[in-house]
């Protein structure tokens, strides 16, 4: 039996895939390319030196998806593919709305018919909006901020209704906090288009020359430098989650919500000294105006990911701002050759 891995050209879904091959899982890929390259499936490829069948197929097209099922024996799915700009969602809502929405609709749909009642779901801490204390436990009041956010949450609450009208269903929801690094490798990575919007990126393309000077937003924060404080945590360490997720979905039915983060909340400033410490580049900055919807303070509680799921963060601050450096001199200009 095959797991379904939607958006696995993405950054979360290519590192992820790289581990379930090399746990031995047989997968089965979808993806739209509308933010990611064929390539990165090639790297992943590459890596592991492992294969697995491949669909360039939009979850909106309800026929070519079922297709896919047709076609294979899946039993399972692993659910990324999603637009996920925060600010282009308050300026394009409709096209979140139906991409995210309207894609896990169909997605669930499909799984339903074909039997398939097994998914493990990409959500944000951004469904903690901004949370009255941190650090954050799964049963925190729930709002957001944007419709990027709201997508997530309504997703959240869809997959719950779905697993009250049917309890065959195994739903399991991992809130990633900032995923940031990339593999060891350096042969896949994150690959922004055009500016990017999120500070690892950013000042990765600093260190390498590209841009000149990261804008460090706001430094009067309620923080203990002022700047905005978030959990980051390594993308391989967060791709391990998803196949501690998908053995545990495999062994309970249910709807389980899980923190995956470190634990640990790191400053823009603490970020800017690791990364100089990591790489021995000095990062240029100067210090900006907030940016509108910037929360102070952002870090998970992850004990439950660790009692239930056997799982913990095992990189620090310093591999991730190393491995991500790594990717970026390596594949200066992302996937593109
Ligand atoms: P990404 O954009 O790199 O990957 C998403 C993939 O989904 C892309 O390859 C894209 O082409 C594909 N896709 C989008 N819409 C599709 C559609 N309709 N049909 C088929 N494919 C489609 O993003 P990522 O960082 O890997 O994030 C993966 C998931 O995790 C997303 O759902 C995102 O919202 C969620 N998430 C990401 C972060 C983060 O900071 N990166 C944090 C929390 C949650
Ligand atoms: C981190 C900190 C900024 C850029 C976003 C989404 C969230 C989730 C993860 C998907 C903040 C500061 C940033 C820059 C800066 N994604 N910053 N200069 O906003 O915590 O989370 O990505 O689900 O939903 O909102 O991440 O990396 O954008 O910002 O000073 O150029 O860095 O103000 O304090 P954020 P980020």
């Amino acid at each position: 039996m095959a797991i379904l891995i939607t958006g696995g050209a993405g950054y979360i879904g290519s590192h992820t895939m790289v581990e379930l091959l090399e746990a031995g899982r047989e997968l089965v890929v979808v993806d739209n390319f509308v933010n990611s390259k064929a390539e990165s499936l090639k790297r992943v490829k590459q890596i592991t030196g492992k294969d697995f069948k491949f669909y360039e197929v939009d979850l909106l097209d309800y026929d070519a998806l079922n297709k896919v099922f047709e076609e294979n024996d899946i039993d399972s799915c692993i659910h990324f593919a999603g637009l996920k700009a925060v600010g282009e969602s308050c300026s394009k809502p409709l096209l979140y709305y139906h991409n995210n929405i309207t894609g896990t609709l169909n997605l669930c749909d499909i799984m339903q018919k074909h039997g398939a009642k097994r998914i493990v779901f990409s959500s944000s801490a951004t469904v903690y909006g901004n949370p009255a204390s941190v650090p954050i436990t799964e049963d925190f009041p729930l709002s957001t901020t944007n419709p990027y956010g709201e997508t997530k949450l309504t997703i959240e609450r869809i997959l719950k209704d779905l697993h009250a009208a049917d309890n065959e269903w195994s739903v399991s929801i991992l809130r990633y906090f900032n995923p940031i690094g990339a593999h060891k490798s350096g042969l896949i990575g994150e690959d922004p288009q055009g500016i990017p919007n999120n500070l690892l990126p950013y000042i990765t393309q600093v260190a390498s020359g590209r841009r000149e000077c990261l804008s460090v937003f706001g430094n009067d924060y309620k923080t203990h430098d002022g700047t905005g404080v978030r959990d980051y945590i390594h993308v391989v360490d967060l791709a391990k989650a998803h196949l501690k997720a998908i053995e545990r979905a495999e062994t309970v039915t249910g709807v389980e919500h899980f923190n995956i983060g470190t634990g640990v909340g790191y400053s823009v400033l603490d970020i800017v000294k690791a990364y100089e410490k990591a790489t021995g580049i000095t990062i240029n900055y100067k210090i900006t105006a907030r940016r509108p919807g910037d929360i102070d303070e952002c870090y998970a509680n992850p004990t439950k990911a660790l009692n239930v799921l056997s799982w913990k963060a095992e990189n620090n601050i310093e591999d991730m701002c190393r491995d991500s450096y790594n990717w970026q001199i390596k594949n200066p200009n992302g996937y593109e050759a």
